[in-house]
């Protein structure tokens, strides 16, 4: 992340006395809650309240979306913009956004916990890229003339969907923020984002700069609250066209429902994942350590994309799991604000109980524990970084209910829980064939990686893997040119890269008739 940057010179962060954007955002203004409530948002690394954030529900949701019908109906400012234009707002947006990179990247880290330099430069930096991709994108975006049977001509138009509704998890609340945003906005559309109530803080900052930047009022309107309230309205709003959603199956679900019980709007949904990486014994193996164990605790192990399974070729499993510890002890637990810091505190007491049962449970199952598996400290929301090892054959077997729970089986098969905590589980394998059914046996298919130096292994490997992402020899490289999805129950729909436009565009075919053709 900093590597090669001398201490000295590290990106620090600033003192926040007091946090200046606390309300609903709506048509450029801020606005207190209808209800008159506002919820309380905690830094997770010392359990300090930070500030009181207005609590948007159902009727502040209606307000917002006021609003940005208005912005995008046909005639308003937004809609008789050049297309270049708009891209020059995105531009400026992003200008704003390193100029205040700092503030940002600290009020993430108070929000979230995690590591200021992970959040100065992993997700400031792909935040402000996604920015300038979708801004370079917004002149760009158009149809196709398309031969027809007989004397007609036909013509395609891509137009905005219109009022485009998101729904932001916690772990990643700024980049998941403009990986919705930015589409949306560099296809014309306007926007109506509900960020978790864990970490509301850096998305309100976005709406200063929003204003700031000169967007019309009523583009970009932001309603913190919880989900079975404002985030519920919004799914089932008749006056909102899309939904997009990141976050946990089971609310994905909810959404779905919520759209084909309401006004059928799209929806587009990234969610979990039971990740396999399978690592082959040609591989570069100190490259396939550390990206397979970064692919597994990075971000506290609150990731999507965590790397959930690993399963390694029988030859080299042990020297595997032993340079996996040795790698796992250089890992800095601390203050998320120090600089040097590398892993920080889970979000919130709930998940961190979740994980240290999963851990418990494995424990007294019988699987191996190698390194970690405790909580830091009393009472503190940070958990070590933990390793696993397969379970042995003579163990109980997959079907039973409390492997259920965990996520070992007896062959590394999905368990259907994500840990979502900072837990390696490595598993063996013996045979390519193997490796990949193993792999492909889960519900999900999001991400998937393979560590081999054989082009043609990770070629043919890649073709088998059921998932929208596989890394070869690297892992959570993403890149806004990039599309990102997943396959079976890890969602619909694709962010980022040029197909991320059609999920914020409609289609509209204009025939003509000839009177003859020449
Ligand atoms: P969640 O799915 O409840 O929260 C994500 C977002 O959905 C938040 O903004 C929340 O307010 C909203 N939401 C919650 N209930 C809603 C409803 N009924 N209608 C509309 N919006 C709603 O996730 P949660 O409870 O914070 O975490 C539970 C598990 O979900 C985690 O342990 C993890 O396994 C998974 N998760 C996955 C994420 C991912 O990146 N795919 C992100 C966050 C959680
Ligand atoms: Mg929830």
């Amino acid at each position: 992340m900093a590597e090669g940057i001398p201490a000295l010179l590290l990106p620090q962060p600033v003192k926040v006395h007091e946090v200046r954007h606390t309300k609903i955002f709506i048509n450029n203004e801020w606005h207190t809650s209808i209800s008159g409530r506002t919820f309380p948002t905690f830094n997770p690394a010392t359990g300090a309240k930070i500030c009181d954030v207005e609590e948007a529900d159902k009727e502040d949701v209606d307000k917002a979306v006021q609003a940005a019908r208005a912005a995008e109906q046909r005639g308003s400012p937004w809609r008789r913009m050049d297309a270049s234009s708009r891209g020059r707002l995105l531009h400026q947006l992003a200008d704003l956004m390193e100029r205040d990179r700092r503030l940002l990247a600290t009020l993430e880290t108070l929000d979230t916990g995690k590591p200021f330099l992970q959040s100065f430069f992993i997700d400031l930096d792909g935040s402000i890229k996604t920015l300038r991709y979708y801004a370079g994108w917004a002149d760009k975006i158009h149809g196709k003339s398309l031969p027809v049977d007989e004397s007609f001509m036909c013509f395609t138009k891509h137009e905005p969907v219109g009022v485009c509704g998101a729904i932001i998890p916690w772990n990643f609340p700024l980049l998941m923020f403009m990986w919705k945003m930015a589409p949306a906005l560099s296809c014309g559309n306007t926007v109506v984002i509900k960020p978790a109530e864990q970490t509301p803080l850096t998305a309100l900052h976005i709406g200063a700069l929003i204003k700031e930047a000169g967007f019309p009022p009523g583009v970009v309107n932001i309603v913190p609250g919880f989900g079975p309230t404002a985030g519920a309205s919004i799914a089932s709003h008749m006056d909102i066209d899309k939904v997009a959603f990141t976050g946990s199956t089971e609310i994905g679900q909810l959404i779905k429902e919520a759209s084909a019980k309401s006004n059928l709007k799209r929806v587009t949904l990234e969610l979990g994942g039971k990740n396999p990486c399978i690592v082959f014994a040609d591989c570069d193996l100190q490259l396939a350590v550390e990206e397979t164990q970064k692919g597994a605790v990075y971000n506290q192990g609150q990731c999507c994309t965590a790397a959930s399974r690993i399963f390694v070729e029988e030859s080299i499993y042990e020297e595997f799991v032993r340079r996996s510890i040795e790698t796992a002890k250089k890992i800095v637990i601390g203050d998320p604000l120090d600089p040097q810091t590398s892993h920080g505190p889970q979000i919130s007491r709930q998940q961190f109980d979740k994980i240290m049962d999963l851990i418990e449970s494995g424990k007294e199952e019988g699987a191996r524990l190698e390194y970690g598996g405790s909580a830091v400290g009393e009472k503190t929301l940070y958990i070590q970084p933990t390793i696993f090892s397969g379970v042995k054959d003579h163990m109980r077997i997959a079907k039973e209910e409390v492997y259920n729970l965990f996520q070992f089986t007896t062959d590394g098969s999905d368990t259907g829980m994500e840990i979502f905590g900072p837990v390696q589980c490595i598993f063996s394998f013996k045979r390519q064939q193997e490796a990949i059914e193993r792999a492909n046996n889960s519900k999900y298919g999001l991400v998937s990686a393979v560590f081999t130096t054989s082009m043609d292994r990770a070629l043919t490997v890649s073709a088998a893997l059921e998932t929208g992402t596989v890394w070869i020899n690297c892992y959570n490289a993403l890149h806004a040119q990039t599309p990102f999805g997943g396959y079976k129950m890890s969602g619909n729909g694709r962010e980022l890269g040029e197909y991320a436009l059609a999920e914020y565009s409609e289609v509209k075919a204009v025939t003509i008739k000839l009177s003859e053709t020449l």
